[in-house]
């Protein structure tokens, strides 16, 4: 299939044009680089033997993303993950997030309806459960008042596909993330994070190699075994496989409904300091940090009911917390050599 995937040079969606690729489908990645590299398209052909096609276009950009539909051969289907995503940024700067995320995801779906393209994979996040009542949180779950602007773009994307499916019989299927994490083995391609980052396993990897000078566990007096926060790290290669599923599931016609939406996770919960350890564990080293206080908007657990992803989409997460350790540390490694090329 002709598959075109927004944000396909940042983290998730370049491990997921890999998996594309490796699985001999045609790709187009439509990215603007406000959060990614284009070196990462050559890192893509290295690792998959074949280039995809990039086309550096602002998805709120209409006519761009009209020559990028009309460029290529017709497209069957879109991934899309093109989005701002820092949770604190969007409580700062709301319409900055509602203007890039949702009026973006409006204009690609107005030209896909154009050129015909009635399908898509979604990628949404585990932060529309808020703070569930029940674990593991499974799809049926209620959607809580988003906590955030990022978290609210999150749900009013869902929403919109939703309102497609029984407006003209669009497809959708909306993929949940938990915590992503890890990187591809090759340690080629990975999360890139801009200035300080805010998400635990880059602050760890940059703590270990002396890029920050400590890591803060946010908070150890959490009604958890270990005082702090739990949550379903998924490593990032077994997400990018899960989109293959989605689009099969697509593409076949065995999705049960215009608009599906599942989880994906591990289904297995871990502390901060469970992290921390299998951290050390793996890569031999002390990781300097201290207990400092909570962090504000923190659920205190969350982790997945996976029963649907493995049942329906079969698919199944196959790599654990110490893999994705390794792969996140492997990967920080050969990016610290280019941080100080590209000062990134
Ligand atoms: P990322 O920032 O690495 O990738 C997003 C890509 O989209 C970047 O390459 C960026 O340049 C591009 N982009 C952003 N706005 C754009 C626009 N208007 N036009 C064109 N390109 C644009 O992020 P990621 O971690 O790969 O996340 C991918 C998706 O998954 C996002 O929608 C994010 O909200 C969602 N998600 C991520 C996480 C996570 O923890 N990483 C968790 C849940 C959901
Ligand atoms: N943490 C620390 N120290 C740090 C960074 C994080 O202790 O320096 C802790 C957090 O307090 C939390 C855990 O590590 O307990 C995980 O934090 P992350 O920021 O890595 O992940 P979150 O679960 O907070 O956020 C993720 C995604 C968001 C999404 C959210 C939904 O990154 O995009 O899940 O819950 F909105």
């Amino acid at each position: 299939m002709n598959i075109l995937v927004t944000g396909g040079t940042g983290y998730i969606g370049s491990h997921t044009v890999v998996e594309l690729i490796g699985a001999g489908h045609d790709v187009v990645i439509v990215d603007n680089l406000s959060n990614s590299e284009e070196f990462v398209v050559d890192r893509i052909e290295q690792i998959a033997g074949i280039r995809p096609a990039f086309v550096k276009a602002d998805l709120r950009d209409e006519n761009a993303l009209r020559t990028a539909f009309s460029d290529f051969e017709k497209i069957d289907s879109v991934i899309h993950f093109a989005a701002f995503k820092a949770v604190g940024e969007s409580v700062q700067n709301p319409l900055l997030y509602y203007d890039n995320n949702i009026s973006g995801m409006i204009t690609l779906l107005k030209v896909m309806n154009d050129f015909g393209v009635g399908s898509m994979v979604y990628s949404s996040s585990c932060t529309v459960y808020g703070e569930s009542d029940k674990l593991p949180v499974d799809e049926q779950s209620p959607i809580k008042r988003a906590e955030s602007p990022y978290g609210f773009t999150k749900q009013v994307g869902e929403r919109i596909l939703e309102d497609l499916a029984v407006s003209r019989g669009f497809s959708s299927v909306i993929l949940r993330y938990f915590n992503p994490t890890g990187a591809h083995d090759t340690s080629l391609i990975g999360e890139l994070p801009l200035g300080v980052p805010n998400n635990l396993v880059p602050y760890i990897t940059q703590t270990a190699i002396g890029e920050r000078e400590m890591l803060t566990v946010n908070g150890n007096d959490y009604d958890t075994p270990d005082g702090t926060n739990i949550r379903d790290y998924i490593h990032v290669v077994d997400l990018a496989v899960a989109h293959l599923r989605a689009l099969e599931r697509l593409s076949e016609g065995k999705n049960a409904d215009k608009f599906e939406v599942f989880n994906l996770g591990t289904g297995k919960g871990n502390s901060v300091m469970e992290v921390i350890k299998t951290f050390e564990e793996v890569t031999g080293l002390k990781l300097n940090y201290r207990i400092g206080p909570r962090r504000a908007g923190d659920v205190v657990s969350i982790y997945s009911d996976t029963r649907k992803a493995n049942e329906q989409l079969g698919w199944k997460a196959e790599r654990n917390l110490a893999d994705m350790m390794l792969t996140s540390w492997n990967w920080q490694k050969a990016v610290s050599g280019l941080n100080e090329k590209s000062n990134r």
